[in-house]
């Protein structure tokens, strides 16, 4: 029988909301088996004039530009937060008391102590919950696990990740919200280094201590309404600047709770970048590299090769993953940034119809925000510190 999920989706005219719009609209012909339709019934944006302009595309759903008005829908199972971040405990916590399922983007909240308290409230109440930290969602990835799983690179050595974008390379590109600390509080750590401390705790395990430098290579911005990704071809109006109150570099070292150690470089600063998403992980009997430049492909290497045949081998990921043959039934065709997201979106409602949770739940969130807060403790110590 198939199961309908009734979802609001908050922030729906922005990048995010488009994004998980995607994954509903094609979960059915991706994930037949599991016989889940999601039924948008609302969406919702602050922005009324482009609410409207994107509401035909969504016939059946209600639009508003209040998020309340969806918790007491009873028609609504899913609350899907795509909002930005400074509004994602607030509206989490208040979804969850009118007892909705929940779905946030990351950076899940602003400190370990909200996110610990969503997961516990709902834990309580037994509702689903999820964090949208996609990435790891590429099927590639599944290599990886089984690869550490089998034991095949032996015990953990090094753990070295970068994540770097260029959207603020240029001092003269002109504020945005993800500038302004009072509506992204977390910077570029819980913007873009969230992104691999959820590689980290999907592949590796807890981060014991750390020791991080957060900063901060632009002061002040141009402001020009209305910027944001997306529109960066606007001139900035050189006589208006705002102060930018967030970071947009961490760099960090760390040690694992399991052993071994951790190097992770990121920044929204690095020229050039328009996304560099790097792992290496060594260990005493092999390794194992990702580069996004090569999305869908690890890189592997075994000591217990043949020492005159010895090198990184290429692993494309294919059909034999169920995650890629959603899509594809060739390898190497190309799996990408939506399809990584439609993947998760396909799982959240998922798991709403069975009733399990998938990772990263809110309780793995806060796993996740602990190692964002501590970045904060140790800079502004300059210190290492421990993460619990
Ligand atoms: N998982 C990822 O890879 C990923 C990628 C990009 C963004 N994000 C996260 O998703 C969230 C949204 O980011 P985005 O890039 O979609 O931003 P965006 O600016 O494109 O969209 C945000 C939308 O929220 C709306 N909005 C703002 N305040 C509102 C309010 N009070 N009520 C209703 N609507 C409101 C805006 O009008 C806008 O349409 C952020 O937390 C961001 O960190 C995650």
């Amino acid at each position: 029988m198939v199961k309908k999920i009734g979802v609001a989706i908050l922030g729906a005219c922005g990048w995010m909301g488009k994004c998980h719009s995607l994954g509903y609209r094609n979960a059915p012909l991706l994930f037949p088996e599991n016989e889940t339709v999601a039924d948008i019934k609302w969406i919702v944006d602050a922005d009324g004039d482009r609410l409207k302009s994107i509401a035909y595309a969504y016939p059946e759903a209600r639009c508003t530009t209040d998020w309340r008005d969806v918790l007491s829908d009873p028609d609504v199972d899913l609350v899907d937060i795509c909002l930005p971040d400074n509004l994602h405990h607030q509206v989490a916590k208040a979804a969850i008391e009118a007892g909705k399922h929940v779905y946030c983007e990351k950076p899940f909240t602003a400190t370990a102590q909200e996110a610990l308290e969503l997961a516990e409230m709902a834990e309580a109440r037994d509702l689903i919950t999820r964090v949208g930290h996609n990435f790891p969602k590429n099927p590639v990835h599944e290599i990886t696990q089984d690869l550490l799983a089998n034991g095949e690179i032996g015990d953990l050595v090094l753990f070295r990740a970068s994540m770097h974008v260029d959207v603020l390379a240029d001092p003269d590109t002109p504020f945005m919200w993800r500038c302004d600390g009072e509506l992204a509080p977390t910077g570029v750590v819980g913007d873009v280094a969230s992104h691999l401390f959820s590689f980290i705790n999907m592949l590796i395990g807890p981060v014991r201590d750390l020791v991080a430098d957060v900063s901060t290579t632009t002061a002040q911005r141009s402001v020009v309404d209305g910027f944001g990704y997306g529109v960066q071809v606007q001139k900035p109006i050189r006589n208006a600047v705002r102060d930018v109150t967030n970071s947009d570099m961490v760099n960090l070292m760390c040690n694992f709770e399991n052993g071994g150690r951790g190097v992770i470089d990121v920044s929204r600063v690095a020229s050039g970048r328009r996304l560099l998403q790097t792992y290496e992980i060594y260990g005493t009997k092999g390794a194992i590299a990702f580069n996004y430049d090569e999305v869908n492909r690890l890189k592997v290497y075994s000591s217990n090769d043949d020492p005159a045949h010895q090198g990184f081998r290429a692993i494309d990921v294919g059909p034999e993953r169920r995650n890629f043959s959603a899509f594809l039934p060739v390898a190497n065709f190309g799996l990408g940034y939506n399809e990584f997201k439609a993947i998760e979106v396909c799982e959240v409602i998922h798991s709403v119809a069975t009733g399990k949770s998938a990772w990263p739940t809110f309780r793995d969130g806060h796993q996740i925000m602990q190692v964002v807060e501590a970045c904060f403790r140790s800079s502004e110590t300059r210190r290492w510190v421990d993460v619990c």
